[in-house]
């Protein structure tokens, strides 16, 4: 960790004067300060006091081949060359819509739009507007993004109705929002059969990435798949985390699950802001100038966003299957040495993850939903990430967040990052 006169330190005392919390995002803001970014390259990051860390959080999932890949920085400055917006159409808009469709077979139509809660947002409405219906489901511990309808969580006692979660938003609005239990395929099937007429669409993280990896047990998708469709209820699949991490098809091609409509997000826009829904076609065009639904975005489809993802999806898709299964490859020897390390350090944790994801948690059972996930001990985590920081490594400031791969890590990275956890575990067996 830098020193108390750090840059970082005395950044982050002119942030807290400016920028609520110092922060741009909640999540950024960790004890004692936030180090301060200046540069960032592949698998690693240097701060404003030019210490180099290992980057396992990679901008909490959107950075796929690394900091700084030189793809992407090239389309983007020939795209900025030729104009950064112009509020018209443009040629790249269509081939990265019919490049997506290509890649995601249910998302016959796709619109374009600039972060993740802007696009579950317009899902949502889009599917109320198609269904009739008002209410939407979410899963406890599911995130999907910063907008009203989805900062909703259980309500109190017996009541499935959602009660907010952040103060502004109203209860009227929260009541709209039903919560059940991720990996629960009675309840969540009892919630969709009794509610099916007012149930406009579940909204669904394939696999829940936001309170650390949470994998769905075998046959919960399919099963809520099934009961949504014997309903008539729409099956969003929340893809801004998995699409293009789990394969290049998403968590749908890793499952093998249509939905109906799907939200993407971080990895689309190769670092830059750039979010999609989309799915069904005859949704989708109920969206305006074809349909009712309003929808609109002076920065959505921007031709640098476009051009970065359009790098970003065809160098993934030249390479083909071998960057995922090196990435599984690496993911399995994280997951692996970790339990490893924990088991002859005797320190009892479940270690989460799937593909380039993975995650620990400090609890002795299993973690297959947010009140297993909520049973870790978050102090034990923070002593961990200090541990890991203090070697350079830095992880997820939070425990329920994921930890990422990327392509630009090697081996030789991996091996020095599973040192140190052996270190870090070890300190908290005493
Ligand atoms: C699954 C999921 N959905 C939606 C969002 C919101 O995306 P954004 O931060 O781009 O608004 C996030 C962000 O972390 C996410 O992980």
């Amino acid at each position: 960790m830098a020193g108390l006169d750090s840059r970082s330190q005395q950044l982050y005392r002119r942030a807290r004067q400016v920028i609520p919390g110092g922060v741009n995002s909640p999540v950024r803001n960790y004890s004692p300060y936030p180090l301060f970014v200046g540069s960032a390259k592949g698998s690693k990051f240097k701060t404003v006091d030019s210490q180099e860390y290992l980057d396992y959080c990679m901008a909490y999932g959107a950075l796929i081949d690394g900091h700084a890949n030189a793809e992407i920085i090239e389309a983007v400055e020939q795209a900025l060359e030729r104009g950064s917006i112009y509020g018209q159409p443009t040629e790249i808009e269509v081939e990265l819509a019919e490049l997506i469709a290509s890649l995601m077979p249910s998302m016959e139509m796709v619109r374009l739009v600039n972060s993740g809660t802007e696009a579950t947002m317009h899902a949502i409405r889009l599917a109320r507007a198609f269904s009739g219906k008002k209410k939407v489901l979410k899963f406890e511990g599911g995130f999907h993004g910063s907008h009203d309808s989805v900062l909703v969580k259980a309500g109190s006692g017996a009541t499935l109705l959602g009660s907010p979660s952040s103060e502004g938003v109203s209860s009227e609005v929260a009541k709209n929002t039903l919560v059940s239990r991720f990996n629960d395929e009675k309840v969540a099937g009892k919630i969709i059969r009794d509610h099916s007429s007012e149930l406009a669409a579940v909204i669904v993280e394939p696999v829940l990435g936001n309170i650390g990896p949470v994998l769905p047990n075998p046959g919960f998708l399919e099963t809520l798949r099934k009961i949504t469709e014997e309903n008539e209820v729409l099956l969003i699949f929340d893809e801004v985390i998995t699409g293009f991490r789990l394969s290049i098809g998403g968590a749908q091609e890793y499952y093998k699950i249509r939905p109906d409509l799907t939200i993407l997000g971080k990895i689309l826009g190769g670092g830059l802001p750039l979010s999609a829904f989309g799915g069904r076609r005859d949704i989708l065009e109920k969206l305006a100038p074809l349909g009712p639904v309003y929808q609109a975005g002076t920065y959505s489809g921007n031709p640098v966003s476009v051009s970065a993802a359009l790098a970003t999806l065809e160098s993934l898709r030249k390479r083909g299957g071998q960057v995922y299964s090196r990435l599984e490859r690496m993911g399995d020897e994280m997951r692996h040495g970790m339990s490893d390390h924990l088991e002859s350090a005797r320190v009892t944790a479940q270690v989460n993850g799937v593909a380039s994801m993975f995650q620990l948690f400090f609890t002795d059972r299993p973690v297959t939903d947010y009140h297993s996930a909520k049973s870790a001990d978050m102090r034990k985590y923070e002593k961990y990430f200090h541990s890991l920081l203090a070697s350079r490594i830095f992880v997820p400031p939070s425990q329920f967040e994921t930890c990422f791969l990327s392509t630009a890590h090697n081996e030789d990275e991996l091996e020095a990052t599973l040192g140190a956890i052996g270190a870090a575990v070890k300190t908290l067996s005493r």
